[in-house]
């Protein structure tokens, strides 16, 4: 059974995840509004990843005999002025949700919750390699520098990551 303490803070974790997922779908939106399409999948994979961080914890507040609560989620904001923009954004944002796993981690080390502290071991691996993922194209737009070739280039990468669930095919 989960403390009210920490069922709350795992419910605001996952109202979290789910602006994540809305936030990178903003993103992907704004990158289709430009026509920089391996951005936008890029962006679609990580909004779905965002969907999945929230569920696995809203099954182990489930399995734990907590209650899960959907709260409203922020809106995100729509418009950025270049690709290096949007990706710094997501990278700050990578690091803010880090902050976050850790405050529940010491949360789950405080209320002596051994069974979520090891649950939530999973995400602080996964914000790791978040927030390299994030830097590095961070990185590669940098070095793109103002060349349009360098952004294009960039663009066809990113368009080569796969999505866990297929978009629905375009008519
Ligand atoms: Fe769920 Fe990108 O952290």
């Amino acid at each position: 059974m989960l403390t009210k303490n920490m069922e709350e803070a795992l419910n605001k974790q996952v109202n979290a995840e789910l602006y994540s997922a809305y936030l990178y779908l903003s993103m992907a939106a704004y990158f289709e509004s430009v026509d920089l399409k391996g951005c936008a999948t890029w962006m679609y994979a990580q909004t779905q990843e965002e969907m999945v961080h929230a569920m696995k914890i809203y099954e182990y507040i489930n399995e734990r005999g907590g209650r899960a609560i959907m709260d409203a989620i922020d809106a995100p904001k729509n418009e950025w002025g270049s690709a290096l923009e949007v990706f710094e954004h997501a990278y700050q944002h990578e690091q803010y949700v880090t902050s976050l796993i850790n405050d529940l981690m010491d949360l789950s080390i405080s209320e002596k919750d051994h069974a979520t502290r090891i649950f939530l071991q999973w995400f602080v691996t996964e914000q790791v390699e978040e927030e390299a993922s994030a830097s590095g194209v961070v990185e590669r737009l940098k070095l793109a520098g103002e060349s349009t070739g360098g952004l294009f280039m960039v663009d066809k990468e990113l368009g080569q990551r796969q999505l866990p669930i297929p978009l629905p095919q375009k008519k």
